[in-house]
């Protein structure tokens, strides 16, 4: 008999009967998109893997613990047959067909009446793969081309412009600690579709070199400012641009909200009456200590992080760090602009208790290819910076988690 190609098709799941018949590794994959959909999942298995288990137990789905039986189609629109046993995948392959449910076999391709496709989203659109036979099946092809749309659209390399929903206006955009890899998926995606892209120094400057040449990139430390400040000239340009109906993306070094000044670029892009949306990004104040081998938190060492700005000294008056405080906690203090002041910082926290063998570390423009850890402690560290020579941007890790990695303890 002829084989004729697959019909693809988008089914709407939303409230309807979907039979799992098997609860392992199959049922594990196919449940979260089931249950996305909408689906009224019915699971019939004697048991089930621990996380199809958990979803039972949250109420995504429903559970019969006992084998197939026949009956167990009979409300079903879909059926996903997946069972251990080839003769009651068997059976429930016949009791579909005899109730006209398509049904997809984990087994058996051939007798399934319908197939799986390898599935991905980006912004809004699915993209399912299917090979047109099932002799021609290959999985890992259908998921290999899957990824390569997937990932293409989302990191931009493939350019599917949107008519009708393109975004305009600004984004802000947190790029990570560095590294090009580090950005997210949607930062990567905006700066990709972007008319105007105005960048710190900090972040992934890597990604720029990438961009089409049309593309305008302003780098913010060097928009004049004249009779403006700088921050309020970095605004302007991104209004001046965003009115000219381009898309616009302020890409920032971290996350735009630590230390990263997101709010007054956001608040004056509202006053503006300009749309903003604001993409997080990973903070260096975790990111680059974990870079150098450092966990903010360590189990029986440290319960609690805090991030503080040492861009100013403890004892200027524009400092709203309570440093003594600082000093009495146990846990690990993670210290962003504060190379230049890192002695006095030291200092203060030794006079308000913190043992001076605190260990410390500072991690110079970290996940980088310039990458490089300094250690001391709250004693030398002054020394160090100086003898070291080390330079912004540095991210300082004060506490005992400093020598928990294997690096430190090599
Ligand atoms: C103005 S703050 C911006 C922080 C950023 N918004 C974030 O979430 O990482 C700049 C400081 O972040 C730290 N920093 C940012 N990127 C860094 C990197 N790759 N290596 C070391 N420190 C970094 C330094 O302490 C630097 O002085």
């Amino acid at each position: 008999m002829a084989e004729h190609p697959a019909y693809p098709v988008g089914l709407r799941l939303t409230g309807r009967r979907v039979v799992v018949l098997g609860g392992g590794q199959v049922a594990q994959r196919r449940l979260p998109a089931l249950i996305a959909a909408g689906a009224d999942v019915l699971l019939v298995s004697p048991g089930a893997t621990p996380s199809v288990e958990a979803m039972a137990d949250a109420g995504e789905i429903a559970w019969r613990r006992r084998p197939y039986a026949e009956g167990d189609l009979a409300d079903a629109w879909y059926a996903l047959i997946a069972t251990s046993d080839p003769e009651a995948n068997a059976r429930a392959s016949a009791e579909a067909e005899a109730h006209r449910v398509w049904c997809v076999r984990s087994d058996d391709a051939e007798a399934a009446t319908a197939w799986t496709p390898a599935t991905g989203t980006s912004e809004g659109v699915t993209v399912a793969v299917l090979t047109t036979s099932a002799r021609g099946r290959d999985p890992r092809h259908t998921a290999a081309i899957r990824d390569a749309v997937v990932e293409g659209l989302r990191d931009g390399t493939l350019v599917a412009p949107h008519h009708r929903t393109r975004t305009t206006g600004v984004a802000l955009v947190g790029g990570g600690p560095g590294d090009p890899d580090l950005i997210t998926v949607r930062g990567r995606r905006l700066l990709a579709e972007a008319d105007v892209v105005i960048a710190d120094r900090l972040g992934p400057r890597d990604l720029l070199a990438e961009l089409p040449p049309h593309v305008e990139v302003i780098d913010a430390a060097k928009i004049p400012y004249g009779r403006f400040m700088a921050q309020e000239a970095i605004n302007n340009a991104l209004i001046e641009h965003a009115k000219q109906g381009k898309t616009v993306v302020r890409l920032k070094g971290g996350d735009p909200y630590v230390f990263g000044r997101g709010m007054e670029e956001l608040q004056a892009l509202a006053e503006a009456g300009i749309p903003c949306t604001v993409v997080p990004g990973i903070s260096s104040s975790i990111s680059v200590p974990g870079a150098a081998g450092i966990p903010v938190t360590h189990r029986g060492v440290a319960h609690e992080f805090t991030v503080v700005s040492g861009h100013v000294a403890p004892d200027d008056e524009r400092s709203l760090v309570d440093w003594p405080s600082l000093a009495k906690l146990t846990g690990t203090l993670v210290v962003l602009m504060g190379v230049d002041k890192i002695g006095k910082i030291a200092e203060t926290l030794i006079a308000h208790g913190k043992p001076a063998d605190t260990p410390v570390a500072l991690v110079q423009e970290g996940t980088t290819a310039a990458q490089r850890r300094v250690d001391a402690t709250l004693a030398t560290v002054a020394e160090a910076v100086r003898t070291e020579d080390v330079k912004p941007p540095a991210v300082i890790v004060i506490g005992e988690v400093v020598t928990v990695g294997p690096s430190a303890q090599a």
